[in-house]
């Protein structure tokens, strides 16, 4: 086979990253996007560990047809059972057993025999087996377990049905030779081994897990597991991005494909970005603000000669906007839904006026109208379209005489305005005081951060905070040309999603 299969685990594995929680709607619309770049499998979940992962892995298989939808499961028979409720309407139904392999885990955790362990894969799989034809099976921390014992355990899942095998790299120990060397052996020594599709799921402790895919995929491997952005468990996964391009770049050395459309990259990233709350660092390959961007007169000169002088992709091969073009204040509502449809939105006519008017408000207060002024704008709208609690209007005064107060209108679940003020130890304080003193919810912030999204004076803020609500932790976002609004919209997005949450569990 010369194409890799790219299962993405966003929603799973992802999801595990800490703080990175996503709702139902939200997994949702970020399984539409990964649908619309093309992945092959989508490990939508882990039904059986909560109520919410098990209704958003039965939304997503009703509702994303293309790609193959999977979910993972304990090797334990009514677990199995149970994940099968939640993907059985998906158009091609995956299920997906992980079982621990290395001898630490066995002995430590498990408790249990090698033998032991094989008779459970082997049940489990069997099981599995009986509600469809489309199996992986994970040796979870196969890099640290005995390869002899690998071989075993993967010829007897085969043989039990399953059509993956998974080889992670779980705790992200191993050095990419090593990793392919243990895929070459698993050819070499699995005799059954042309019955099923091999599969790598890397972890990024030691920062090698795109590199240990990338080995794995050159003995052999046909499906790489990854995430959007690289997120995951600890130091996260292996990052979609980085080995679809490093494929599709290195086609002279790989000799492979994949089914991703790579100009919906920049946006997904954007998207995941935004629901987890997890920013992207600027260096960080393929998406990174500064991954196209060249500073060194040496290297500008060579761009604008030849950008193959210093570029090793197109940015638009990726998607990333060109930042050439801005809008103003004169621009007028074609040019922006133009923009906007090139930036790959597709609004209706209600959103699209929305839209026009936030944006004919920011172009008052700034010049230039970026590409990434535009996303920040759209994402703004889109977060708050099903809010219960919307900002209606602040008043803040702050300085260094004085204490600062705050003064908060907002517009409640019931269509009412409501309003209260407090006094605080910054603006901030204050704000969050006035604020609570309306919603009444208890949590503590315990994350706050500003970023401006383009250069300049009248750049928008972007606002992103945590707040922790009996052990869960709930991300907001907002954005405004003044960070003191931009943090009162990502208090109360964090508030209204502590809410629904609350409202589906009580
Ligand atoms: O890291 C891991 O081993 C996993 C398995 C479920 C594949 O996430
Ligand atoms: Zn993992």
């Amino acid at each position: 086979m010369d194409r890799v299969i790219i299962f993405d685990t966003t929603l799973r594995d992802g999801e595990q990253a800490a703080g990175g929680t996503l709702n139902v709607q939200e997994k949702l619309e970020i399984a539409r996007q990964l649908e619309k770049l093309g992945v092959d499998v989508i490990e939508a979940g882990f039904p059986v560990t909560s109520p919410g992962d098990f209704e958003a892995v039965r939304l997503i298989s009703q509702e994303v047809r293309q790609p193959s939808i999977c979910v993972l499961t304990h090797a334990n028979i009514k677990a199995v059972d149970d994940s099968w409720e939640a993907v059985k309407g998906a158009s091609n139904p995956r299920i997906h057993i992980v079982l621990s392999s290395s001898d630490i885990h066995l002995f430590y955790q498990l408790r249990k025999s090698r033998d032991e362990i094989l008779k459970m894969s082997c049940d489990t799989v069997a099981r599995a087996r009986k509600y469809c034809d489309n199996i992986e099976f994970s040796a979870m921390d196969a890099s640290r377990t005995a390869p002899e014992y690998i071989y075993q355990l993967l010829k007897a899942v085969i043989d039990a049905g399953a059509t993956t095998v998974n080889v992670p790299d779980t705790v992200g120990y191993a050095m990419p030779n090593q990793f392919g060397d243990l895929i070459d052996g698993v050819f070499k020594n699995v005799p059954n081994i042309d019955r099923a599709v091999v599969s790598v799921h890397c972890h990024n402790d030691l920062g090698l897990a795109v590199a240990n895919s990338l080995e794995a995929i050159k003995h052999g491997a046909r499906q790489v597991e990854c995430t959007i952005n690289g997120i995951g468990e600890r130091a996260g996964n292996a990052a979609l991005e980085e080995i679809v391009m490093a494929i599709q770049t290195r086609s002279d050395f790989f000799d492979l494909t994949t089914n991703v459309n790579t100009t919906q990259i920049y946006q997904t990233s954007r998207l995941v970005s935004d629901l987890t709350g997890f920013p992207v660092q600027p260096n960080k390959a393929i998406v990174g603000g500064n991954a196209f961007r060249h500073s060194s007169g040496l290297h500008v000169d060579g761009m604008i000669k030849k950008p193959q002088t210093f570029e090793i992709m197109d940015p638009k091969s990726v998607g990333v906007p060109s930042s050439s073009l801005v809008l103003g204040k004169t621009s007028g509502r074609h040019a922006f839904r133009e923009r906007l449809s090139e930036l790959g939105y597709s609004l209706d006519d209600e959103d699209l006026k929305r839209a026009f008017t936030t944006f004919k408000e920011l172009a008052d207060k700034k010049k230039d109208i970026t590409d990434r002024d535009i996303e920040s704008l759209v994402a703004e709208e889109q977060r708050t379209i099903s809010e219960e609690y919307h900002l209606d209007r602040i008043q803040v005064t702050c300085g260094d005489q004085g204490v600062p107060t705050a003064a908060v209108r907002l517009v409640g679940p019931d269509g009412k305005m409501k309003e209260d003020a407090s006094l605080g130890t910054g603006p901030i304080d204050a704000l969050y005081k006035a604020i609570n003193r309306i919603v009444r919810v208890p949590n503590s912030l315990t994350e706050f951060t500003v970023q401006s999204v383009t250069e300049g004076i009248d750049a928008i803020g972007e606002v992103l905070i945590r707040i922790e609500s009996d052990g869960v932790t709930y991300t907001g976002r907002g954005a405004d040309t003044d960070i003191i609004v931009s943090s009162a919209k990502a208090y109360i997005n964090a508030l209204n999603r502590l809410i629904a949450a609350s409202r589906k569990d009580g």
